[in-house]
């Protein structure tokens, strides 16, 4: 499903921006698409999350120009977008440029000594699938804009969070989002065989083995293409709702709440949607926990458990799922999946199931027929392995 290779994609990109700005990119860089294990809608509560970047990648083909022009063409679309870096706003440049210019917007604001670029995209990270195209598209950027503005960013851990942060701003503030963090800490940290154990609290992460394959298993991705967006009400409705209901707590953050204490403070909220609300993220936190554990021992069928659980808390509680990743976790597990679940913001996008690695192709098959009978659109599923953060191409 990756589709076409890297190297492939590399040579390409080069040559699209030859064709495009007239002379060769001084390199190309690259950041992956994500999928999170478990830890959902926990992010913007302090908590805890599990992504792992995907084998999908945006590229940039990147020259650096000193005149404080920022020029953006992409292979998916027509046209070079332009803007002075001066007058990038919330309103300039807008679509997708807008995740690119916002990068050096924030860069910038940062402190950093950033000029203009010409920048060409192209991408394996299926867009409006919940794999966090738009935060691979931002960090591609930002490795680049390291690299060519001698920043030094890409070479410790502490850098490459300090970029994060800046992706973050673009998004929530250039492009409009008000997501939470998780996929650009994904694409800047996430290491190959692992997923990026994160806590939102104290910004720290650690990398917990992830290899399923040494047990015969594989990590099924299906993409119900039930288009989501971020930058509709209702992911921010769900982020207004923690922070207010962590005011009336008076905690800072949700991730404050013990879950020993949970039945209390939901007794002080004073409707049962923000109870509800307020148990997913206190409830979810705690399976990330579970879930690391049981990934360090090798306990896979708890693992699924902790999926079902997952998807059940944001499907019930949480209220972010939708006809299609039910429909679609559900014949996963009817197919003999360990357990499945939704994977990022939720009302569409993609769901995540662990399998046996034989029995990959017949859950696939039987989750295909299930949207068929339904009449709903053919969704697309596919197996991916934990792998490598942004970083340079050639
Ligand atoms: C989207 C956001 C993330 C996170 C997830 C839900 O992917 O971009 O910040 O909040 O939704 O876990």
């Amino acid at each position: 499903m990756t589709g076409r290779a890297p190297d492939e994609v590399v040579e390409s990109v080069s040559r699209a921006f030859e064709r495009t700005f007239g002379n060769a990119p001084t390199g190309v860089w690259s950041a992956p698409g994500r999928v999170n294990l478990i830890g959902e809608h926990t992010d913007y509560n302090g908590g805890l999350c599990l992504p792992i970047a995907l084998p999908q990648r945006t590229y940039a083909a990147v020259s650096r120009r000193d005149d404080g022009v920022l020029r953006m063409a992409s292979a998916q679309q027509d046209g070079v977008v332009e803007v002075s870096l001066d007058d990038i706003s919330p309103e300039q440049p807008g679509g997708w440029g807008a995740y690119v210019a916002g990068v050096l917007w924030a860069l910038r604001r940062d402190g950093l000594a950033v000029d203009g670029l010409d920048v060409l995209v192209d991408s394996t990270v299926p867009l409006g699938a919940g794999l966090s195209s738009s935060a691979a598209l931002e960090c591609a950027v930002a490795a680049a804009s390291s690299d060519l503005f001698d920043l030094d960013l890409l070479a410790t851990a502490d850098g490459r969070a300090r970029l994060a942060a800046r992706c973050v701003e673009a998004e929530n503030v250039i492009a409009g989002a008000p997501t939470g963090g998780m996929d650009q800490s994904a694409a800047l940290l996430c290491d190959d065989a692992a997923a990026l154990l994160l806590d939102c609290r104290s910004g720290g992460s650690r990398q917990v083995p992830f290899d399923l394959d040494a047990a015969g298993y594989v990590l099924l991705v299906t993409d119900t293409r039930a288009e989501h967006a971020l930058v509709d009400g209702q992911y921010a409705a769900r982020r207004e709702a923690c922070e207010a209901a962590a005011r009336d707590l008076g905690v800072g953050t949700l991730r404050e709440i013990d879950p020993a204490g949970l039945e209390t403070a939901l007794e002080r909220l004073g409707s049962d949607e923000v109870r509800r609300r307020v148990r997913h993220v206190v409830t979810e936190i705690e399976r990330v926990t579970l879930a690391v554990a049981a990934l360090e021992s090798g306990d896979l069928v708890e693992v699924g458990r902790l999926f079902d659980a997952s998807h059940a808390s944001l499907r019930d509680d949480y209220e972010v799922s939708c006809e299609e990743l039910d429909l679609a976790t559900a014949t996963a597990r009817s197919g003999g999946a360990l357990g499945a679940r939704m994977t990022g913001g939720g009302f569409g996008g993609s769901c995540i199931a662990i399998v046996r690695a034989s029995d990959a192709d017949a859950v696939a098959a039987a989750i295909a027929a299930a949207f068929e009978a339904e009449g709903l659109t053919a969704p697309v599923s596919f197996t991916v392995t934990a792998s490598g953060p942004a970083a340079r191409d050639r």
